[in-house]
């Protein structure tokens, strides 16, 4: 490694992340974002959500690395020093940790949680009837590591799959359909509908009332991607007109979700803090610190994103 590692995260986990990385990369300064004492010798930087233009100030700047597999949130910075290469980080424990997050999500929609929960809540013993898993259309949007691995995990337990993406994937057990002219047949059968897209100028406010009309009346939502795909205006209307019923939202335009927003106050949205797939620094250092070794080695990168396709 040459030079210091600059790292820009939310305060509560900043020092975790310091010391981890320190842990793991001896003898290379991590500096946090506000405790830089030589910009010129920063040569990485590690981000999540960086101020814009903010990482004009290292002069020699020879890498970004995203804290997350998605990195909307560096492209997003009109100021991003051009040609500075951007890695993101993949790997099991994040992949996992969605798969569990959307089985969850899927089953609780599938078997009606929600009603048991009020049931329960009106002391009352009242019995829901659901249909088995293989006559539940499930639709997974967007067939990268994350969304392959969830619908593969939804075949696993039986449910009728359905996988869709920009470009033809073939997953064993999951019915793949793709492009624009993939889309309607895929819609169609998603009764609980997924969507694991990276966030792109493509893919911004997709799920909008003109999805949700091709959607099985009374469909589910969950979003596990990125606010920006919801044209959040469109879903309470959507939920008061049948289209829908439930939505499952981890992710919001602005997060956290602002206290007055109208979705805290609606029953049919459930609402988790970006937690579906929260990297932890003890894993997501080590991934960090063995792409650093291997972008100053020279090595291949697994973890480059391509710029032009923004994943
Ligand atoms: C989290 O949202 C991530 O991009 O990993």
């Amino acid at each position: 490694m040459q030079g210091d590692v600059v790292v820009h995260v939310g305060a509560a986990r900043a020092e975790w992340w310091r010391e981890t990385l320190s842990a793991l990369m001896p003898g290379t300064p991590i500096r946090l974002w506000d405790d830089v004492p030589d910009p010129d010798a920063v040569s990485a930087a590690v981000v999540w959500k960086h101020p814009p233009g903010g990482l004009r100030r290292f002069a020699n700047l020879k890498v970004i690395v995203s804290i997350g597999a998605g990195v909307d949130h560096v492209f997003v910075d009109p100021d991003l020093p051009a040609g500075v290469p951007v890695l993101r980080i993949t790997g099991d424990d994040l992949t996992q940790r969605m798969k569990e997050y959307v089985v969850w999500q899927v089953l609780a929609l599938h078997r009606r949680g929600w009603e048991l929960a009020e049931a329960r809540a009106a002391h009352q013993w009242r019995q829901v009837v659901t249909p088995l898993a293989g006559r539940r259309g499930v639709g997974i949007m967007g067939l990268g590591r994350l969304g392959a691995a969830a619908a593969q995990a939804l075949a696993g337990l039986g449910f009728a799959v359905h996988g869709w993406s920009r470009s033809r994937r073939e997953i064993a057990g999951v019915t793949c359909h793709a492009g624009e002219a993939g889309l309607g047949a895929f819609l169609a059968a998603s009764e609980i509908l997924v969507c694991l897209l990276p966030l792109t100028p493509q893919t911004e406010g997709i799920l909008d009332r003109a999805l949700f009309e091709k959607l099985p009346k009374g469909a589910a939502i969950v979003n596990a991607a990125r606010g920006g795909h919801l044209a959040e205006a469109d879903l309470i209307p959507a939920l008061d007109a049948g289209l829908l019923s439930r939505a499952v939202l981890d992710v919001a335009r602005v997060e956290p979700l602002p206290q007055n927003h109208p979705f805290w106050a609606d029953a049919r949205i459930d609402i988790t803090p970006h937690i579906a797939s929260l990297i932890d620094p003890e894993t997501g250092a080590g991934r960090i610190a063995a792409n650093l070794r291997r972008f100053f080695a020279g090595e291949d990168l697994p973890d480059l994103v391509d710029p032009a396709r923004g994943y």
